[in-house]
């Protein structure tokens, strides 16, 4: 039997062999690597400059406080997402609201945006769900119209491409993760890509401080000025360090992905009962984060027992997400939301498995899944 864990980060001799030489430095945070990381990074995505942070998290609270916004403005936010799509809103004091999903791609329901829309409402939030770009010009479209400004959560959207365009240079700013499930890692971390200078800029200051100089930039050690409010999201050296080699091996394991997940689209196709998300067209290149199934029909109550028969068989999956976020208790209470709002929110919330495509896998791993797939779903019947 295989054992095929849904996500493992993938770290070589060669990241265990920068982190030895960073930790043999003295200089732990504040030196080059976090610069040769930002650059190498920019590179691939195709922009000037990136900035490193703690995580995308961090990186999402500064997109909103870079702009100052606060208690009595509204972002509209995906109702499918990590809860840190919204939290971030909360952070600065403003309110999130929410928007259900479309079911051919599980990325937020362009039609119903307009519609919740007021003169508080001064941001638009969205995610490339599991890396598959959301349509970005109907997106701007409305967001010209109506004067916001677009945040990108790219979490999960590394390598993901909408007309020959990175994520997180689409809109107004795109937040980056390199949780250890991701497409890279550095452990925790994020990255920040704009096509704004000066938004890239302030982020730049505002996640260490606000400090006005960096330490290569400081004539007397210890001398400097602080002109803005910041907070401490920076990433450290050894962190970088890894990123930089993650960044190097990204594109193969991005071709791995899709190879894996092209297996599973391919085998499970024939399973009428399951709802497989659109991926690449022409305009649209996803991330290939996983390969989640929603379990219509007859299946649709029998998750559970889906994801243990695939268990049992060594295979782990995962649920991207549990909850349509205003069903989470915070934002319920806080919110009073009642559940069945957000119906392909839940949907996707309640029926779904995400199996694993990860770099980690080979395609006759792909294969196993799809056959573990049809085997569960018969000894179910
Ligand atoms: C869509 C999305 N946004 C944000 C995050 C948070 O990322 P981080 O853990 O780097 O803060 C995640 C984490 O899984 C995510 O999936």
């Amino acid at each position: 039997m295989k054992n095929i864990p849904f996500a493992r980060p993938m770290i070589s001799d060669e990241e265990r062999e920068v982190a030895q030489e960073v930790l043999n430095d003295h200089i732990l945070v504040h030196g080059p690597r976090i610069n040769q990381f930002e650059e190498t990074f920019a590179k691939f995505a195709g922009a000037k400059n990136s900035i490193a942070t703690s995580s995308c998290t961090a990186g999402l609270h500064l997109a909103y406080f870079c702009i100052g916004l606060g208690p009595e403005d509204e972002v509209i936010v995906p109702a499918m997402s990590h809860v840190a799509t919204a939290h971030a809103v909360e952070f600065v004091g403003a309110k999130p609201v929410f928007v259900d999903s479309e079911i051919s791609t599980g990325n937020i329901d362009i039609e119903r945006i307009e519609e919740l829309i007021t003169s508080k409402t001064k941001a638009l939030s969205l995610v490339h769900y599991l890396g598959m770009p959301v349509d970005m010009d109907r997106i701007n479209s409305i967001a010209k119209k109506h004067n916001l400004f677009v945040v990108e959560d790219c979490a999960l959207a590394f390598g993901s491409k909408y007309k020959g365009i990175h994520a997180g240079l689409l809109g107004d700013i795109g937040l980056f993760s390199m949780y250890p499930v991701k497409h890279i890692t550095t452990l925790e971390g994020g990255l920040v890509l704009s096509k704004h200078d000066d938004i890239l800029n302030k982020i730049s200051l505002q996640r260490a401080f606000g400090v006005d100089r960096t330490h290569a930039e400081r004539k007397i050690p210890g001398q400097y000025d602080v002109n803005l409010l910041g907070y401490n999201y920076r990433m450290n050296e050894l962190q970088a360090a890894i990123g930089t080699i993650q960044v190097g091996r990204l594109d193969g394991f991005l071709k791995k992905r899709k190879q894996n997940y092209e297996v599973l689209s391919e085998r499970l196709s024939g399973i009428s009962e399951i709802h497989q998300f659109e991926s690449t067209n022409e305009n649209f290149e996803s991330s290939y984060y996983c390969k989640s199934i929603v379990l219509e029909g007859s299946l649709k109550s029998k998750r559970i027992e889906i994801i243990e028969g695939l268990k049992s068989m060594g295979v782990g999956t995962s649920i991207y997400y549990p909850r349509p976020i205003p069903e989470l208790t915070y934002y319920r209470e806080k919110y009073g939301y009642d559940n069945g709002l957000f119906p392909q929110a839940a949907k996707i919330a309640y029926q779904s498995i995400a199996l694993p495509t990860g770099p980690h896998l080979d395609t006759s791993d792909a294969a196993y899944i799809s056959d573990a797939i049809v085997k569960v779903i018969n000894d179910l019947k």
